[in-house]
């Protein structure tokens, strides 16, 4: 099969297009014909190895260990294993390429990946594979961090609305009936506004820790601002979330990346209500089911900025490091 080759870590043009074997299909998984695939942060954190920590995490110290990225897919089930029950071949299907964690090489940049069943769902019927492709991780992101958090008359900010998590964590606050204030860049305030905000702020002009105003949770994708500063915006019971975001190396540890601030958080946790955890996350099969729930209500859709042919990942991944598209970008594998 085709499938894009990650051999060091690095800058993406260390990526090649080559023909490999398609991979192994065990007894749980279903082997996919991936027609479309997305681009989001951690795929670039895993092609360059930054944090270094993340080498250490399994992927493989001098050399990534998983040689195909990609997390996202959409496709369609070619081949199904002994003890698949869910899954036919022929189903066309969406979802996360792994089980854990997603700062790893997950194989979706290829004709074919075999993928667990319990993380995949059946393809939204009206959505493309694109716009299918654009939703797991950012989807799971959103709905894990807002659960619990939002209801009838909320007030949530998200921080970093335009972007891949942020564009969908306002629609699932809003579709849960919270009233939402979008805060982004200037170029993507019509589309947070589109997506249902009731309120935009242009980040660039307005400090939301400075304007007087509380919210019942803030989701903050980019962490600019300090927790001890983000405190004054809340309602005495309002909960803090940080998503993080190293900005593509600019802002978080060549080490360790935006860990430490996570660590701070979490030693203060047992001395501030407003950072009070959350177990109730559920599995990634019921994150999936619950998306596609969204999604056929018609209360969640991903915005595609550009798609890419998957010879391209080098250049998309240029592109993405830009920090220029509005809305996910995709690779399509035809
Ligand atoms: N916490 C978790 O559970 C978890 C799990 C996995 C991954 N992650 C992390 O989650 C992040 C996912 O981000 P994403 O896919 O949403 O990234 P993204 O698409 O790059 O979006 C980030 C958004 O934040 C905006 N932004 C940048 N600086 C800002 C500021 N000062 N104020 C307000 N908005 C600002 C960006 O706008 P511009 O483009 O205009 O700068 C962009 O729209 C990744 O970094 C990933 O590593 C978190």
């Amino acid at each position: 099969m085709r499938a894009i080759v990650h051999l060091r870590y690095g800058p993406p043009e260390a990526l090649e297009l080559r023909e490999i074997d398609q991979p192994a299909c065990r007894d749980d998984e279903v082997l996919v014909r991936v027609r479309a695939a997305s681009l989001h942060p951690d795929v670039w954190h895993v092609v360059r190895g930054r944090p270094y920590v993340l080498r250490l995490m399994g992927n493989g110290l001098r050399a990534p260990r998983h040689r195909v990225p990609g997390t996202d897919m959409a496709g369609h089930v070619e081949l199904a294993g002994r003890a698949v029950t869910r899954f036919r071949p022929g189903d066309e299907v969406f979802g996360e390429t792994r089980r854990g964690l997603q700062w790893r090489n997950g194989g979706a940049y290829a004709e074919y990946v075999a993928v667990p069943e319990e993380v995949l769902a059946p393809k939204p019927a009206a959505f493309t594979f694109e716009q299918a492709a654009a939703v797991p991780t950012a989807g799971y992101i959103a709905l894990a961090n807002l659960r619990g958090a939002t209801g009838p008359g909320q007030t949530v900010l998200v921080n970093g609305a335009g972007g891949g998590v942020g564009m969908l964590a306002v629609q699932i606050a809003k579709a849960r009936g919270a009233v939402v204030t979008a805060v982004d860049g200037p170029a993507k305030l019509d589309l947070v506004r589109s997506l249902g905000a009731d309120r935009v702020l242009d980040h660039t002009r307005d400090d939301f820790t400075r304007a007087g105003e509380r919210y019942d949770l803030i989701f903050d994708v980019p962490g600019n601002h300090p927790f001890s500063t983000c405190r004054r915006a809340l309602t005495p019971d309002g909960r803090y979330v940080l998503i993080g975001h190293d900005q593509f190396g600019a802002r978080g540890r060549r080490w360790l990346g935006s860990i430490p601030r996570f660590i701070g958080l979490v030693v203060r946790t047992p001395f501030s209500r407003h950072l009070a955890p959350d177990f109730s996350t559920p599995g990634k099969q019921a994150t999936m089911r619950e998306l596609r729930e969204l999604i056929e209500a018609g209360s969640l859709a991903p915005v595609v900025d550009r798609t890419f042919p998957l010879a391209e990942v080098p250049e998309a991944i240029r592109y993405l490091e830009a920090g220029r598209a509005v809305g996910r970008i995709v690779i399509r594998v035809p």
